[in-house]
């Protein structure tokens, strides 16, 4: 028997090669090993985003991107939470059972509140919801960055709390840190990140990609272009790239095209592969996975509702 694997994603547009390296390639190198459940988190997204075609877009671009990164429908349940309405039952569950005061020290509301901005109440129940989600499922492990490792243990913590006050349900969850290959650097040697516009566009065109290459900041004092060889790194071993280095030291321009060369390698049949993906075929996808996805949330549920005493 396979354990039992889910992660969640958030809907939240377009992604870039430190999202590849330290995201998407660690579970896709993974994912069929486990019971995979692959769920888009549009009601989580619902707490940030307000207009509903942009949810609508970042929805289906984020199954198109799993599938151009070689998620395969048929080795994983790929579904949306918002088709498993057992989701948000749960979570309100969670909520009946946790304090004011333990969700007030979650890091995504605690970081808004301490920025002075207004949380909405869904940011403030976010951690409850993510719970259901794993929960539901009996989950045993779930892949995720070093920044949901808090979401974890409180899904422990709910889970601990409903067995003690309803008698053993849920088992704890342990979350996987998805390493990768440690931080991804931008174009400017800092962390990659959409916040910091350093970044190397996975889906982008031919253009974008290359604006971005020709962009990396290079230093004309150092040795070799670190910024360029760092990131160069992710996709030839070091010691090939050392000769390479070595042989256009000061040609910058050059170095650089070999890196735009390497990473169209990469990206040239993703990219392919991810336009070919109709709006329909990810609908069928979805609809398939939301169907295997309630059979085994309803069962769950038949059983929590009984034992919270609204079955009659
Ligand atoms: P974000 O949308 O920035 O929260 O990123 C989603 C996931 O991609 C994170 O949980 C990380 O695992 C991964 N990720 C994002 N940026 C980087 C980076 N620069 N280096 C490594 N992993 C990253
Ligand atoms: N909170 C996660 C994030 O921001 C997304 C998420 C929601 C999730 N539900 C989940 C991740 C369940 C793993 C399991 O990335």
């Amino acid at each position: 028997m396979k354990k039992r694997l889910l992660t969640g994603l958030q809907p939240s547009g377009a992604l870039h090669l430190g999202n590849y390296f330290g995201a998407l390639k660690p579970f896709v190198d993974l994912y069929q090993d486990y019971d995979s459940h692959l769920m888009v988190v549009d009601y989580h997204a619902l707490t940030t985003i307000k207009d509903p075609s942009t949810l609508r877009q970042n929805t289906k671009d984020v199954i198109r991107d799993y599938l151009a990164v070689g998620v395969d429908p048929s080795e994983a349940i790929i579904f949306k939470q918002s088709d498993v309405p057992e989701h948000t039952e749960l979570a309100w569950i969670f909520e009946c059972l946790v304090t004011v005061p333990f969700l007030e020290l979650a890091h995504a509301y605690k970081d808004k509140v301490a920025k002075g901005l207004e949380a909405n109440a869904g940011l403030f129940n976010y951690p409850m919801l993510m719970a259901a989600d794993i929960l539901l499922y009996d989950t045993e492990v779930v892949p995720v960055g070093q920044d949901q490792k808090q979401h974890v243990e409180y899904t422990r913590e709910a889970a601990n709390k409903f067995n003690i006050a309803y008698g053993d349900t849920f088992s704890a969850p342990k979350e996987m840190i998805l390493e990768g290959v440690g931080v991804i650097p931008g174009t400017d040697g800092t962390k990659m990140s959409k916040s910091y516009k350093n970044t190397i566009p996975l889906f982008g065109t031919k253009e974008e990609v290359q604006k971005a290459v020709m962009g990396i900041v290079t230093d004309s004092t150092g040795e070799r272009p670190e910024n360029v060889f760092s990131i160069h790194k992710l996709f030839r071993p070091e010691s090939e790239l050392v000769n390479l280095y070595e042989e256009n030291k000061g040609s910058y321009k050059t170095l650089k095209e070999a890196l735009l060369d390497d990473i169209e390698k990469l990206i040239t049949p993703m990219r392919e592969k991810r336009e070919s993906i109709t709006d329909e075929e990810i609908k069928s996808v979805l609809k398939e996975g939301a169907e295997k996805a309630r059979a085994r949330a309803n069962a769950k549920m038949v059983e929590v509702r009984k034992k919270i005493g609204v079955t009659l």
